[in-house]
């Protein structure tokens, strides 16, 4: 089998960092050591002078052409940056992010700045990490002979794990056929429109959106195997559990069998959203942070219906879980190919939280999608989890998507 586990942090190893000594000790250390890859990155990437303001200190790094220089103040920075002593601790721990700050709002820099930011993360990284950033051609997509590998290529029940796992681990996504029979997913389409009633705008078990026609829709329904008795057996079933298994690395659901906590949610996928979020845009899952501590993890997509260009089907960049690269947006540089995911009712489709996908608006017809996740083995305290984890159940209470269109 052909692991996805790329972790290189523990929990166990986080501290609060100290912003004086880290800034004076440790990053002059740091950018010793990498400073030319990162150098490397800002090139690649456009960026621009970043200053950073924390307690009482402050400081610039200013790419050059093969060095990152460090300056005290920010006299000379395109864009200021103010934290809070925790909200630097998570960033240079790879806890939290520029986009999980940003979403909540701890920092709330003007869009053009907010961009700048953004751009510096997987500099960031490179320089705390030793990680270089993406560069184009760096990425290719083989056969376990050597040949190319077809990246529409889908999997039936009957393929190999071992052939199922490679092509995982080559592109970062799967679509498994046929992997639920149509009976199942029209009995669980009966159980959403059961469930529906259940869940109400600020519950704290969904996510709600405005529609152009004046609607407001439950999009999410989570703790769904609360509403479903075929769902709870779905979920304990050999070929659900068959996926947790293709990496090799011990991912398991991480569920006890109650209906207390999140095992599976059930997304409606309105048509014409006008506030909040239904159809997120392109995103790495760790995109709000624990990269170095959690991934990858694996998400499941159960296609309740099918989907395809008109009713918001998946899209994923093949090989993006193998790079260093923005985690919210695909930069104009990024040579890595984007491969949508058609599905049929009873498909699955797989995807990694390293992965970057995004689902299509749909415009004709909507469409109905059950996730569930396979985690690593872990044990104890996830630190900053339960930050990360507010800032992505706000979400849809502070962002809104952008409008639906056809693709094509
Ligand atoms: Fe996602």
């Amino acid at each position: 089998m052909f692991s996805v586990d790329v972790r290189s942090r523990l929990d166990s190893d986080v501290d609060q960092i100290d912003p004086d000594a880290w800034i004076d000790d440790q990053l002059p250390l740091l950018l010793e050591q990498n400073s030319l890859i990162a150098s490397e990155g800002t090139q690649i990437l456009g960026c621009r002078p970043l200053g950073i303001r924390v307690s009482k200190k402050s400081f610039t790094l200013i790419p050059l052409e093969r060095e990152i220089k460090l300056e005290p103040g920010v006299s000379n920075a395109s864009v200021i940056v103010d934290l809070d002593e925790i909200s630097f601790s998570d960033l240079v721990q790879d806890i939290q992010t520029p986009q999980s700050l940003a979403t909540s709002k701890v920092i709330d820099l003007p869009l053009k700045e907010h961009f700048r930011f953004l751009k510096w993360w997987p500099v960031i990284r490179a320089i705390i990490d030793g990680r270089p950033v993406h560069k184009p051609g760096e990425i290719d997509f083989l056969n376990q002979d050597g040949g190319s590998l077809d990246l529409n290529r889908s999997f039936t029940q009957e393929d190999s794990d071992e052939e199922i796992s490679w092509f995982l681990s080559q592109t970062g996504y799967l679509h498994l056929k046929g992997w639920w029979s149509r009976e199942l997913m029209a009995e669980i389409s009966n159980d959403m429109d059961g469930a529906i009633e259940k869940y109400e705008r600020g519950d704290g078990r969904s996510w709600w959106a405005k529609t152009e026609d004046g609607k407001d829709r439950c999009v999410r329904l989570q703790y769904f195997q609360s509403q479903s008795e075929s769902v709870k057996r779905l979920l304990r079933e050999g070929q659900h559990e068959r996926i947790a298994a293709i990496p090799g690395d011990g991912h398991s659901i991480a569920w006890n069998g109650s209906n207390d906590e999140n095992a599976i949610e059930a997304l409606v996928k309105p048509i014409g959203v006008v506030e909040g979020i239904s159809d997120l845009p392109w995103h790495k899952d760790c995109s709000l942070g624990r990269h170095s501590y959690d991934c990858s993890s694996i998400t499941v997509g159960i296609s309740v219906t099918g989907a395809d260009s008109r009713s918001g089907q998946l899209a994923v960049v093949a090989g993006s879980h193998r790079a260093n690269l923005q985690p919210n947006f695909i930069h104009p540089y990024l040579d890595l190919p984007i491969v949508n995911l058609p599905t049929e009712t009873g498909d699955v489709t797989v995807h990694l939280s390293c992965t970057l996908h995004m689902s299509h608006p749909p415009t004709e017809t909507e469409r109905r999608v059950m996730y569930s996740s396979f985690v690593l083995p872990h044990k104890g305290k996830k630190i900053g989890a339960d930050r990360i984890s507010k800032v992505r159940e706000e979400a849809y209470l502070k962002v809104s998507q952008a409008p639906s269109h056809n693709q094509d």
